[in-house]
């Protein structure tokens, strides 16, 4: 089978572009591991490149000139950067650092390595690798978008520590793992994600996720500052691996993931009945920050305000739409609940996870800007087991949490 691969792709070049950073040292690795899979490699290193690889070792392992310089005589002389560019069947940049992104995604041209990937017909293959706040940073995913628009293929980043000492996205994929993304981009692959692995195909998993508002009269209601990103996050990570996602939202200002079936409600007994119109399902996901009380009467008219009594408001307890799910006849197979706790969240989390009846809890600690911000500190409380995750990002959480549900999954 080997062979047969090492057979198909025996014609296939690469041009890799060696980026300026720590995980350069990780190209030397995939030129082997292409050489093994008889995939050719012509280099370019950058100018900060150089200071982390040395042309003489990436040449050692290509065995090829490696080019360096846009205003070389000798170099131009022997193969000029626009036949570079187009020498290869794929240009891949090892690492993709955001000073390359960004150069690519805005069509600057002043060293060999950019005025390449201005200047070729050949699709381009991107595996970042920077640290956690610039993958984040607004600017690198304006470019990342620009480039995948423009049909560029990304492999990676991974979560994982990062050479500066951090935890999170942007640590670059594996050489086995880009060298898997060549071989599909040189089979003609142009969605990478298609390729990977579809963990909950065919599951199907209900989510809640964003505030509830609970009428006081037409035009006032009680509700809460829940953003809803989180539980959209979870879906987006759900349905990236393959599941069939319903999306039952409160009133938030974001927009569902692409493939997710979202159902808009306002109050906790309009989620209830949506989430039970919903099953059966495989896992339910109770994200939303239910309010926890509505006014006892909602007033049809706008109550007037006359300057004398203020209104009483009498207040009752909304629906548990949790504590409901997980004692229902159609009791989807894994329920989770989210806990917001201030103090003692490992104590309160399983308390809360016996009272309401589900299989997991997410504890988060609340007590800073989790609700509106970008970050989660989660633990995930089982009745065996308890699980503290380091600050993620909640895209990170949701991607970890919806791993950890596949895993379940998988021990059936
Ligand atoms: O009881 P508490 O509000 O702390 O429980 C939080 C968990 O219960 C969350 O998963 C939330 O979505 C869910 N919940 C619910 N219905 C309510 C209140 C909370 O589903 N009325």
């Amino acid at each position: 089978m080997a062979d047969k691969v090492k057979d198909e792709m025996s014609d296939k070049r690469i041009l890799l572009i060696i980026g300026g950073g720590i995980a350069a040292y990780k190209s030397l690795l995939l030129i082997r591991v292409l050489a093994k899979r008889g995939i050719q490699t012509r280099a370019i290193l950058t100018r900060a490149g150089t200071e982390f690889v040395t042309p003489l070792s990436v040449g050692a392992l290509s065995g090829d000139k490696v080019y360096t310089d846009l205003f070389s005589l000798s170099d131009e002389a022997e193969m000029g950067h626009i036949e570079l560019s187009r020498s290869a069947d794929l240009v891949v940049v090892v690492p993709a650092t955001a000073d390359l992104m960004a150069k690519a995604a805005n069509g600057l041209a002043n060293d060999l390595a950019s005025t390449t990937l201005l200047a070729t017909d050949k699709r381009v293959l991107y595996a970042p690798a920077m640290n956690v706040r610039m993958w984040e940073n607004a600017a690198t995913v304006r470019n990342v978008e620009t480039l995948r628009a423009d049909g560029a293929l990304f492999v990676g980043p991974e979560e994982g520590d990062m050479a500066c000492g951090e935890f999170g996205y942007g640590r670059m994929a594996e050489p086995e793992t880009i060298a898997d993304a060549i071989e599909s981009a040189l089979a003609g692959v142009t969605d990478l994600d298609a390729m990977k692995p579809k963990s909950l195909a065919g599951k199907h998993v209900l989510i809640t996720a964003g505030p509830t508002r609970e009428p006081i009269d037409p035009v006032r209601y009680l509700s809460n500052h829940s953003s809803g990103k989180q539980g959209y996050a979870l879906a987006l990570a759900c349905a990236d691996l393959g599941a069939k996602v319903s999306l039952v939202s409160g009133p938030v200002d974001l927009t569902p993931p692409h493939g997710v079936e979202i159902i808009n409600v306002e109050t906790a007994q309009d989620m209830l009945k949506a989430c039970e119109s919903a099953l059966p399902c495989d896992v339910f996901i109770s994200v939303a920050a239910v309010a926890d009380w509505r006014p006892r009467n909602t007033g049809i008219q706008k109550i007037k305000k006359d300057g004398k009594a203020v209104p009483p408001l009498e207040l009752e307890e909304t629906p548990d739409i949790l504590k409901t799910l997980s004692s229902h006849k159609n009791r989807p197979t894994l329920v989770i609940g989210f806990a917001a706790e201030t103090n003692d969240i490992i104590p309160h989390a399983q308390a809360k996870l016996a009272k309401k009846g589900c299989d997991w809890i997410v504890a988060n600690d609340v007590s800073g800007d989790v609700m509106g911000g970008d970050e989660n500190t989660m633990i995930l409380v089982q009745t065996d087991n308890v699980d503290p995750w380091p600050k993620l990002s909640k895209r990170e959480a949701a991607e970890r949490l919806a791993a950890k549900i596949a895993a379940h999954f998988s021990k059936l």
